[in-house]
């Protein structure tokens, strides 16, 4: 039923995967950056690449090596080719055409956002089309109808910062760390979320976008105040913006008529009180509630190989070109 070999390195993850049409992950290698990016306090493209370029080519050597399989077993080579940090998504492509022009194999170049959002199909056999998905993490804030393979449709994002990005933000404003997002829930357990009066941008608006950057300015206002204790500012931080993304994924579903579930993607998802208020909004709504497990969210190569196995499945499929181009931007 097909082996894809998929390749991620758009953002500050080296990555690769072995996935086959029955759901198996064969074998998936993640080198992280975050030693190399902790001292900026955040991800320098510059030095993404360049880790990128020296990871790539034995990372993806160590995954064939894992499943005890060579290049000549795959059925294609599927790598992201956007959108991202312009550096490493080139690293990541040319070396799927190489591989593939070697090989003489077809290539697949995948969306990034099309990676996440059928990720969840990996993990849940029984997840169908259509799902409303909402995909938060460090770079991208979006709810997605998807209704298939190739037809997604984007119904919301952010006009300013992505969620992960807020709470980022925040926790270098709480002095808490990189990356920031685990640091913020974590002290936030232990606050007092009444605590403060933070806003809550675009709550109730007929507008269907996501906003987060007033908030990440009252989190600096209140913490230059000096008078609120981290955990208490953590703790109002967390439940304003889960007020926010739950108030918009509400109005996104009373717009999405006939959806099967509702599906959440990207590195925030593994939030537990962002989970558990997601839950509880989909059963509100009668609908299940699909949260990937926490290695399949984050950014990884196995939802990139599993988009080229739903790519290949379709009738009519057609390699993409070696000349294709990387793309910085390329909305789904
Ligand atoms: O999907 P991801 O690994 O990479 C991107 O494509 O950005 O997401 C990383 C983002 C970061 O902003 C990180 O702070 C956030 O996800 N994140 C969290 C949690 N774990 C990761 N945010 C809130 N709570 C968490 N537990
Ligand atoms: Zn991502």
């Amino acid at each position: 039923m097909g082996l894809v070999l998929g390749i991620e390195s758009s953002c500050d993850e080296t990555a690769a995967a072995l996935v086959d049409g029955d759901r198996r992950i064969i074998a998936q290698r993640i080198a992280s950056q975050d030693d190399a990016h902790r001292p900026y306090g955040g991800v320098v493209p510059e030095i993404a690449a360049r880790a990128h370029s020296e990871r790539l080519t034995p990372l993806i050597a160590a995954t064939l090596a894992d499943a005890g399989l060579a290049l000549r077993d795959v059925d294609a080579v599927a790598a992201t080719a956007g959108p991202g940090l312009i550096g490493g998504v080139m690293v990541g492509l040319v070396t799927a055409k190489a591989l593939a022009m070697a090989a003489d194999k077809p290539l697949i170049a995948i969306n990034h956002l099309e990676g996440h959002a059928l990720s969840p199909r990996l993990a849940d056999p029984t997840l169908r089309f259509p799902y409303l998905l909402l995909l938060v993490s460090g770079g991208h804030c979006q709810i997605l109808r998807v209704d298939g393979v190739g037809r997604y449709r984007r119904l919301a994002t952010t006009i300013d910062d992505a969620l992960g990005e807020a709470f980022d933000k925040t926790a270098k404003i709480l002095g808490l760390g990189f990356p920031g997002g685990p640091a913020v829930e974590r002290i936030a357990a232990t606050g007092d979320a009444a605590k403060l009066k933070l806003p809550r941008p675009l709550l109730g608006s007929a507008e269907p976008h996501f906003s987060f950057a007033g908030l990440k300015s009252a989190v600096l206002r209140a913490h230059d105040a000096n008078i609120h204790a981290p955990a208490d500012i953590a703790a109002s931080f967390q439940q304003a913006a889960i007020d926010c993304v739950i108030d918009r994924t509400h109005r996104a579903l009373a717009d999405a008529d006939g959806v099967m579930a509702l599906v959440v993607a990207g590195g925030v998802a593994a939030n537990r009180s962002v989970r558990a208020a997601l839950e509880a909004l989909a059963a509100q709504h009668g609908l299940p509630f699909v949260a990937p497990p926490l290695a399949l969210c984050t950014d990884n190569a196995a939802m990139i190989a599993w988009a080229g196995i739903e790519r290949l499945a379709l009738p009519g499929f057609v390699p993409d070109p070696l000349d294709l181009a990387a793309r910085p931007r390329w909305p789904l």
